[in-house]
């Protein structure tokens, strides 16, 4: 790979195209103002907060010379997507360690990957759990031959620092910025590029989602952002746990689609604007927030889900 910079990797994608779009909820006649940030509309496969937390990750591998990227996932993970497509894209090499054993026909996600060039290799579930391991990571970045890693999710101070960056874009008066949450990464970037100001809201995705605090306090600390604590999780709107979906959810992604034309993920986002509606009708919310609510993408996953629940989504 030639040298990356920030600019030609912008350059690749539409930053211009994450726009604030004004958005209603299903099901509320008035609620308070709410700016979906269209980050899924930045590029078509590295899409959301995969391209802001690829970005400094791939500057890195680039400035350190290296030409092969290993990373975590499971089978159906958007960073194990996105990572393939911008290894292809900027002709870096690929790794996918995936949770579990392989399935033959490959799912659309690892299918996708695999077309994209990443090689891909399958950890019996007991071993994938030592995937933050240091050690561990050392010892596959040496059999495999890619000695750049990133952590699962693609979450590390690299990826706090590209997050970051879509808080300036911000050019209305706000009050809460909200996000999914799946390692934390993506909440994290966020609190950095606030800098104390409005509120960051974390959706966990996943059950029992209190641990995230104590991870994503840690990243704020290495990123030199631990001292701001305008933060919070929100962790009882999984709807039953990762990847799980409800009839109501079904419902409302596609009420949604049909009022604001834009098209929400099934594990992450649409998961967040339903808990953002739950809130409204608690009263969390009031009628003076402007709220942020970033789509961090996903939508290749949707068609695993659609397939997984028999979801006729036209
Ligand atoms: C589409 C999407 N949104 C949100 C998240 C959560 O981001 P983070 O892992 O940075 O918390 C992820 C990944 O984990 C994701 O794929």
């Amino acid at each position: 790979m030639s040298l990356l910079t920030a600019e030609t990797f912008d350059a690749v994608g539409a930053l211009d195209a994450s726009i604030l779009q004004e958005v209603k909820l299903p099901g509320l006649e008035n609620h308070p103002k709410i700016f979906i940030k269209r980050d899924d509309a930045i590029h078509p496969l590295i899409s959301g907060n995969k391209w802001r937390k690829l970005k400094y990750n791939l500057i890195e591998a680039s400035r350190l010379g290296e030409n092969a990227l290993l990373t975590f996932g499971g089978a159906y993970s958007n960073h194990i997507h996105a990572t393939a497509a911008a290894g292809k894209l900027f002709g870096i090499k690929t790794i996918g360690i995936i949770r579990g054993e392989e399935y033959d026909p490959l799912n659309p996600t690892l299918s996708a990957a695999e077309k994209m060039g990443m090689e891909l290799h399958y950890l019996p579930r007991k071993i994938y759990r030592d995937r933050n391991n240091p050690d561990f990571q050392n010892e596959l970045a040496e059999k495999y031959g890619a000695p750049y890693v990133v952590p699962e999710g693609g979450t590390n101070r690299f990826a706090l620092k590209g997050v970051a960056e879509l808080v300036d874009e911000i050019d209305v008066e706000y009050t809460r910025v909200c996000t999914a949450v799946g390692s934390g990464g993506t909440l994290a970037g966020v609190v950095c590029g606030l800098k104390g100001k409005a509120r960051a809201v974390g959706f966990p995705a996943l059950k029992h989602g209190e641990y995230l605090s104590g991870i994503i306090s840690q990243l704020l600390k290495e990123s030199g952002c631990g001292g701001y604590d305008n933060w919070e999780l929100q962790t009882d709107f999984h709807q039953g746990g990762f990847a799980k979906v409800t009839d109501e959810l079904i419902e409302f992604i596609m009420e949604f689609k049909r009022l604001n034309s834009i098209q929400l993920d099934y594990i992450y986002n649409g998961k967040m604007f339903f808990a953002i509606r739950k809130l409204i009708e608690e009263k969390y919310f009031s009628e003076e927030d402007v709220i942020i609510a970033l789509h961090t993408g996903g939508l290749q996953g949707n068609e695993g889900i659609e397939n997984r629940y028999r979801i006729r989504n036209k």
